[in-house]
C-alpha cells in the first residue's frame, strides 16, 4: 500500500500527529518525507515526549521503518544531522542522492530580500534554494561531504518496497500553482508533487489522506477570510504559535469550504483526516472510539463528511500519537 498525506488548510493542519500515528499503526516499509523543505514545523508528542521536527518526517516514531527524505525535498544539512541525533535514527534513515540543499547564503537571503518579508517567509532558505535549483546552479545532497553517509538511490527504494507512506508538508493554500499567490510557499504542495518528489507515479499510489483542522489558522501574510483577533482565539482556545517561526498563527472559526473543496479535488482525496476535535468541542480530550465521541462533535464529522463528500475516516482528539478515532476499517 502505498499513502500519501497532505495538508488541506494553510499548514498546520496537525499531519505530524496523524502521520505519527498511521507510521505505528500500518507499520510501512519506508516512511519517506516530501514537500519543500526545513520551512515545515511539527511537534510530536509520543511516548510522553516532545519531538519538535523541520526535516524528518513525524512518522520516525516507528523504529522498524526506514526514513527517508524524498529527491524533491530541499535539504538542510545541519538541520538534517541534529533531528537525526535528537531522534537517535541512525542506521535507518536515509536521503536521495539527488536531493536539494539549502546553504548559509539561501537563509540569509531568504531573511533580506524585500519579497521574502512581503510574503513573511519562514526565512530557512527554501525558496532561495528552489531558485538556484531552477537556475541549474545549486550544490545536490551528493555534493555535501557530510551527507555522503545517508544518501541512497530513493526512487529505487521506495518502487522495490511494499508499503510506503508518504508524508507532505505544508498546505493546499500555500500551494505555488492553487493557493494565494504571491503569499505561497515555493512549490506545489499537492499529492502529485509529494509523489514525484519521492519518486512514485501516480499510478501507484493507493490512499490520499486529506488532512483538516477542526477550524482554520494561517502563519504569514496574505489573504484570510473571516479572521478573528487574537483574543476572541484564545477565549476560544485556537490561539496557536508557529513551530519554526514562533509567530501567533492567525485563526478563523470557519473551515474554509470553497477552499476545502478544491483541495480535495486537486489531491484526489480518498481520505480525510480532520484534527483538534478536542480544542473545537469540549468532552473529546483523548477519545478513541467514535461512538464516544460528543453529538457535536459527531454533526460537526457529518456536515464535512456531506459536503466534502469524502469520508472522513480519522478524528484527532488530543496531542499524544495515540489520542485519535481510527474509522478506516469500518469505512474502507
Ligand atoms: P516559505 O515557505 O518559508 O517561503 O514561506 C512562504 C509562506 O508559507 C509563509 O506565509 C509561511 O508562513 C508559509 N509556510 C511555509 N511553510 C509552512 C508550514 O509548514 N506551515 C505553515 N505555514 C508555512
Ligand atoms: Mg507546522
Amino acid at each position: 500500500m502505498k499513502t500519501i498525506l497532505a495538508g488541506g488548510q494553510y499548514g498546520d493542519e496537525g499531519k505530524g500527529k496523524i502521520s505519527s500515528y498511521i507510521a505505528v499503526k500500518d507499520n510501512p516499509e519506508i516512511v519517506a518525507r516530501a514537500g519543500v523543505g526545513p520551512n515545515a514545523g511539527h511537534r510530536v508528542l509520543y511516548k510522553g515526549k516532545w519531538y519538535g521536527l523541520r526535516m524528518l518526517p513525524s512518522g520516525f516514531v516507528n523504529e522498524n521503518s526506514k526514513i527517508l527524505v524524498g529527491t524533491g525535498v530541499m535539504v538542510n544539512p545541519a538541520v538534517f544531522l541534529e533531528e537525526m541525533e535528537k531522534t537517535n535514527t541512525k542506521g535507518r534513515i536515509f536521503v536521495d542522492r539527488g536531493a536539494g540543499t539549502i546553504l548559509q547564503k539561501h537563509i540569509e537571503e531568504d531573511s533580506a530580500s524585500e519579497t521574502s518579508k512581503k510574503i513573511g517567509t519562514t526565512k530557512t532558505g527554501c525558496g532561495p534554494s528552489l531558485v538556484d535549483r531552477v537556475r541549474r546552479t545549486a550544490k545536490r545532497a551528493d555534493e555535501i561531504e557530510e551527507l555522503k553517509p545517508y544518501l541512497v538511490d530513493g526512487v529505487k527504494m521506495v518502487n522495490e518496497a511494499k508499503d510506503v507512506f508518504i508524508e507532505g508538508s505544508q498546505g493546499f493554500m500555500l500551494s505555488l500553482y492553487y493557493g494565494t499567490y504571491p503569499f505561497v510557499t515555493s512549490k506545489d504542495v499537492t499529492a502529485s508533487s509529494f509523489a514525484a518528489d519521492v519518486g512514485l507515479g501516480p499510478t501507484k499510489i493507493d490512499e490520499v489522506i486529506l488532512v483538516i483542522k477542526s477550524y482554520t489558522t494561517r502563519v504569514g501574510n496574505g489573504p484570510f477570510p473571516s479572521e478573528i483577533g487574537v483574543e476572541e482565539a484564545e477565549g476560544l482556545s485556537f490561539q496557536e504559535y508557529g513551530t519554526v517561526t514562533g509567530r501567533p498563527r492567525r485563526t478563523s472559526k470557519e473551515l474554509h469550504f470553497d477552499d476545502l473543496k478544491k483541495a480535495v479535488m486537486v489531491n484526489g482525496a480518498t481520505q480525510i483526516a480532520i484534527t483538534k476535535i478536542d480544542i473545537r468541542f469540549k468532552g473529546n480530550e483523548g477519545i478513541k472510539e467514535y461512538k464516544k465521541l460528543t453529538q457535536e462533535a459527531k454533526d460537526y464529522v457529518n456536515i464535512v463528511e456531506k459536503r466534502l463528500d469524502v469520508p472522513v475516516t480519522l478524528i484527532g482528539t488530543g496531542p499524544d500519537t495515540e489520542h485519535i478515532v481510527d474509522r478506516r476499517e469500518e469505512i474502507l
